[in-house]
């Protein structure tokens, strides 16, 4: 029983200097195939659940033209929400005019997510996004929409300084908007910067720690995600609480009954309605090691009681979580094991421990 869905729209309008995730260039022949064969994939493997979150990404799902929008909402239509609902569409700055918010408005869209990254040209030259469009006009039409939005922001760019960092964070505060996520620049290899040095690691720890003590008043309920009260993102803490989900569309990942399975990344074989490649059975450790990985992102953390009446053990007798938290890496708060802030920026040590 699943009550949330991802769709992934991988097609875009430009391509990105440092992305590595599905996407290809739009072109509308193969994005009306795609979108037939997203709605197939649907249609054979939903069971028609009422939803608790919808959420669209890619890729850039706003790339698409008002037709391939409308098919794409029709197939949404199919959808029952619970109450108090959350569907995201994630938007790209340049798309967003006052047609396609309206149209997401009035297919119950009611929350975006739009990728900024920064508001700084020199760092958008670098990052190849939304040169020459006037960011914060954009938003605040955005805003006459929708109050729930959210915006992405990377940072520990080429050449940028702490005081850079500190005027997007400062733009994003005077936008007085309920969420952010700020992701730390990663390196992929076989993107356009691939080969460019990492900033050092003092810079970026300091550059984490700005952007913690200038988004004090927004909740840090998780490593990259800072919100107001309320509107922390209801779907993607459905991954993190390690929650089952459906995935539709090309790359997209599902958890369901107690399996994780992972769609095809080759855009010929989606189209083609070939879908499922990867089936990951999930045995009880598995499922434990999961929990840690995600939970563990959260503020929260993982509260003792529910874990052991779920995986039928005590969490406290773990011989690494036992070390972890000797070493005050994990702290006991309240019935909850967390991550100790002061260790929270090298998590992926923690974690790689315990698993
Ligand atoms: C799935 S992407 C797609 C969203 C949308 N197409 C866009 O570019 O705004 C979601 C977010 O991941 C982040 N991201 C993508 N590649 C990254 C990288 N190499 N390092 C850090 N963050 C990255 C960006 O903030 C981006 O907005
Ligand atoms: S970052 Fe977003 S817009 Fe840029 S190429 Fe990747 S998915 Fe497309």
């Amino acid at each position: 029983m699943a009550n949330s869905v991802y769709l992934h729209i991988p097609f875009c309008n430009n391509i990105c200097s440092y992305c590595d995730f599905c996407k290809f260039y739009k072109n509308d022949e193969i994005i009306n195939k795609y979108l037939d064969s997203l709605e197939n994939e649907i249609d054979n493997d939903f069971l028609g659940e009422k939803l608790n979150t919808l959420y669209i990404g890619g890729g850039t799902p706003s790339c698409l033209n008002n037709n391939q929008l409308n098919k794409l909402f029709d197939i949404t239509s199919r959808f029952i929400f619970n109450d108090n609902y959350e569907f995201t569409i994630e938007c790209n700055i340049e798309d967003i005019d006052e047609e396609i918010l309206e149209l997401f408005k009035n297919n119950r869209v009611n929350r975006l997510s739009i990728g900024v990254q920064s508001f700084i040209k020199k760092n958008l030259n670098f990052l190849d996004r939304n040169k020459n469009i006037d960011i914060i006009s954009r938003i605040n039409l955005a805003k006459k929409y929708f109050d729930n939005i959210n915006i992405d922001l990377i940072y520990a760019l080429k050449n940028q300084s702490i005081k850079d960092l500190e005027k997007d964070i400062d733009i994003f505060l005077s936008l007085d908007l309920p969420h952010i996520s700020c992701y730390s620049l990663i390196i992929e290899p076989h993107t356009k910067i691939s080969n460019i040095k990492p900033i050092n690691d003092k810079l970026d720890y300091d550059m984490f720690k700005l952007i913690d003590s200038k988004l004090k008043d927004y909740n840090h309920y998780e490593i990259s995600n800072y919100s107001k009260k309320g509107y922390e993102s209801k779907h993607n803490l459905t991954y993190w609480n390690n929650e089952e989900y459906y995935g539709f569309g090309l790359s997209a990942s599902s958890y369901l009954n107690n399996i994780r399975y992972t769609n095809y990344r080759n855009l010929t074989k989606y189209n083609e309605k070939i879908y499922k490649k990867e089936k990951e059975i999930l045995s009880l450790e598995d499922k434990m090691k999961y929990e840690y990985i995600l939970k563990f992102r959260l503020k929260d953390g993982i509260n003792i009681k529910d874990f052991n009446k779920k995986y039928n053990c005590n969490i406290l007798d773990n011989k690494i979580i036992k070390e972890l938290i000797n070493e005050d890496k994990l702290l006991i708060e309240n019935d909850n094991i967390i991550v100790n802030k002061k260790y929270i920026y090298v998590i992926n040590e923690i974690l790689v421990k315990l698993i």
